[in-house]
């Protein structure tokens, strides 16, 4: 088989066929995610929260994630990983470097950073460096202190410009991929539009974006409370494997995410 690449990303995009990701954490699911056909996987530090039990993903370690990122390059040695950097790993550009070589050596093949304009420098300095970046933008699970919970960004018309104006000022840095959490569609569908060739990965962000990404726990049934953009894909089908061929084919057709899972 072969490996999946940002090429073949960008290729999607351009023909406007959108794809399915996941988040995956250990082998036998990342096994089991591509033998279904998810040829993009995340190591997200939603891990502390899925499948350490905190609170928050603040807990999470660089260590965590790089023993997380080589379960999953065991199980899918052909998919295209993107390995999360936890909270404080990319404080300064340095530290960013330092910590996201420890990604790739584990397996990854492109890391994911929180943040609007200020991670410029950071991401001009990865990608020069070889390191393919992600940015996440719109709500920062990171940034659960600042901005006082886990709510939907991007609602006032500052706040949207702002994500357009970082997202537009991240991608002239270099981001090779955005991913747009808990926003407005309407907004989601600028952004993706506005960024003619870079990859725009959607979850809570309505069903114009190139992709999306659901928490594997949240896609299988298993949170308690999940979100209100979250579907339970194994509870209309009562198997793993189905579920996953589900979620599949309805973000490819685009199916999912519907008005009821998503914000306006
Ligand atoms: O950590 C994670 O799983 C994520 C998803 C919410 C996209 O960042």
């Amino acid at each position: 088989m072969q490996s999946t690449t940002l090429a073949d990303l960008r290729q999607l995009k351009k023909e406007k066929r959108k794809f399915a990701t996941i988040t995956a954490y250990d082998a036998s699911f990342a096994r089991l995610f591509a033998e279904q056909g998810i040829n993009v996987m995340l190591i997200g530090d939603s891990l502390g929260m899925t499948v350490q039990g905190f609170d928050s993903t603040l807990p999470v370690t660089m260590e965590d994630i790089v023993y997380h990122t080589r379960c999953v390059r065991t199980g899918a040695p052909d998919s295209f990983l993107i390995a999360d950097m936890p909270f404080m790993s990319y404080a300064t550009p340095e530290q960013a470097c330092e910590n996201a070589a420890k990604l790739m050596r584990a397996g990854a093949n492109m890391v994911k950073i929180e943040g609007g304009s200020w991670l410029c420098d950071t991401v001009k300095m990865l990608t020069e460096r070889a390191v393919p970046v992600c940015i996440h933008l719109g709500l920062m699970p990171q940034s659960v202190n600042i901005l006082g919970g886990y709510k939907v960004q991007g609602r006032d018309e500052s706040s949207a410009n702002q994500l357009i104006t970082d997202s537009i000022a991240l991608k002239d840095a270099g981001m090779q991929i955005l991913l747009l959490e808990c926003i407005p569609s309407e907004l989601a569908r600028q952004i993706t539009e506005e960024l003619t060739t870079i990859p725009v990965i959607g979850i809570g962000a309505g069903n114009s974006t190139d992709a999306q990404i659901l928490v594997m726990h949240d896609a299988l049934g298993i949170t308690a409370r999940p979100p209100k953009f979250a579907k339970d894909f194994l509870k209309e089908t009562g198997n793993i494997r189905d579920a996953v061929r589900l979620y599949i084919e309805q973000v490819e057709s685009g199916a999912y995410p519907d008005q009821e899972h998503s914000f306006k």
